[in-house]
């Protein structure tokens, strides 16, 4: 049987300046994770969210905060974000020495760690990670901004991730993050993808459209 397909809304694209009531409105709206877009200024060329702003929306919605850490380095930050109230926390090898060491971290924490490929980014690193990662996150942008075009090629890495997984016999996410609207989340899910992101696309038109927005990237 086909894996449920997972949308996680990035609330990068919501209104900042009322996020809990965002957060609320994507819940009710029917979206099954909560995707938060951790960035530095450093690591990726903006500056978003910080474990202060997690831990206030946490009370807003029951559903599992997926967090993104664009952070480099990004070790000294684990902690802080498992406290304010990240499920999953998923970050880039290129973020800090010891990947492998952050993915034993994370789940020293009891959280849920992912693995984040950018763009040029190659899979190489997967295979002596694959035994302890519950999610691998597949960038179609590069990452920093919302609202930019999906990127074709990594429909390939989908596909190569997604027998990977598929090998390893766990129960691991491939998720895809970057572009992903009703006319490319059709083509992710097609390679191997059970989870996607979009900022852009549900946020479109404000609250009374959250719902079918949705909706139309479940396909
Ligand atoms: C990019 C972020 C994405 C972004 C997606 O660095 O990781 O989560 O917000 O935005 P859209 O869906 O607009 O491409
Ligand atoms: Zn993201």
């Amino acid at each position: 049987m086909a894996k449920k397909i997972i949308i996680s809304p990035s609330i990068l694209s919501a209104d900042f300046a009322k996020l809990g009531e965002e957060v609320q409105a994507i819940d009710k709206a029917g979206c099954d994770w909560i995707h938060v877009d951790v960035m530095d200024g450093h690591f990726v060329p903006n500056i978003t969210i910080g474990p202060a702003i997690v831990k206030a929306l946490r009370p807003h919605s029951d559903k599992i905060f997926d967090v993104h850490l664009m952070i480099s380095p990004v070790d000294q930050y684990i902690d802080a974000f498992a406290d304010a109230g990240a499920d999953i926390i998923s970050f880039h090898p290129e973020a800090g020495a010891h990947p492998h060491r952050t993915v034993q971290h994370i789940k020293s924490l009891g959280k849920k760690a992912g693995i984040v490929l950018n763009p040029a980014t190659s899979l190489e690193c997967l295979k002596y990670l694959i035994d302890d990662i519950d999610l691998i996150l597949v960038m179609s942008v590069n990452p920093g901004f919302g609202g930019q075009k999906f990127i074709h090629s990594q429909l390939d890495k989908i596909r190569a991730i997604r027998a990977i997984i598929d090998a390893s016999g766990r129960d691991i996410r491939l998720e895809v993050d970057g572009g992903i609207d009703q006319n490319t989340a059709p083509l992710a899910i097609d390679a191997g993808a059970d989870t996607l992101v979009a900022g852009t696309a549900t946020f479109a038109g404000g609250p009374e459209h959250y719902a079918e927005n949705i909706k139309g990237l479940r396909g």
